[in-house]
């Protein structure tokens, strides 16, 4: 894992969005593995600003974003789906067809969990994929316990989880309690990852990611020390423990 340390959010999401720029731009149909949560956020926002200035073309990218939650209808202004429309794709040129989220209302979810899986497989694999890092450890939303072979499944998601997403619902009560997300062995099929972690809440677990060579279900993103394509792209304040 390479550990590059930035001064702040905006550096961080600046650094990401130029990589995921000239992976576009070197190869246009490019695959992206896309998360939602506040990370992403600027990165998306960069990602847009470019668009409209130098015209990079998402025409022939797809996207594979890491998870939804179950019972959220597309619609609805919580669902993943909603957020990655509102956040980059209503602003970039990617076709709909080419935009692939699990579908938190499938009758069968268990079928659905198998579909998204394939649907991966079928694209021939991510040749980037963004991470954010819950402060449980947690990537997608495979949370600590979750086996490293796991591939897409649906999750039971840890308070600490509902929590800390609890501020973008009215209350804690709204915060659904089951996600389909990727699995760990989903995730680390990807040809590179990318981690982003910015601010002092995430300056705990980044220390336990970051001080030990340890490789431990309970930190489901120490998986990610098997993958030999990683870059953890962090900021002083989620390095401030490992120093
Ligand atoms: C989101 C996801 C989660 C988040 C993580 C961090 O699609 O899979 O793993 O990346 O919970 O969330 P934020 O960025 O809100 O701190």
């Amino acid at each position: 894992m390479k550990v590059l340390e930035v001064k702040n959010y905006e550096e961080m999401s600046s650094i990401a969005a130029n990589m995921i720029i000239e992976l576009v731009k070197s190869k246009p149909d490019a695959k992206l593995g896309l998360a939602t949560g506040g990370t992403p956020i600027v990165l998306y926002k960069e990602l847009i600003q470019d668009y409209r200035k130098n015209g990079t073309s998402y025409e022939q990218v797809c996207t594979y974003n890491l998870d939804e939650y179950v019972g959220m209808d597309p619609e609805d202004s919580n669902s993943y789906r909603y957020f990655m429309e509102k956040n980059l794709f209503a602003h970039i040129n990617v076709p709909e067809s080419h935009i692939h989220i699990p579908d938190g209302t499938a009758e069968d979810l268990k079928a659905e969990c198998e579909r998204y899986e394939d649907e991966l497989i079928r694209g021939g694999g991510i040749d980037i994929q963004i991470l954010g890092i819950g402060s449980n450890g947690h990537i997608g939303f495979n949370e600590p316990g979750t086996s490293f072979s796991s591939h897409t499944h649906i999750v039971k998601l840890a308070e600490t989880t509902r929590k800390a997403n609890a501020r973008f619902f009215h209350s804690l009560e709204e915060v659904p309690t089951e996600a389909i997300t990727m699995g760990i062995a989903s995730i680390l099929k990807a040809n590179q990852i990318l981690l982003l972690a910015s601010g002092i809440n995430k300056s705990e677990v980044m220390r336990r990611l970051l001080t030990t060579d340890e490789v431990d279900e309970q930190l489901p993103a120490s998986a990610l020390k098997k993958h030999p394509n990683v870059t953890i792209l962090a900021d002083d304040n989620a390095l401030s423990l490992v120093r």
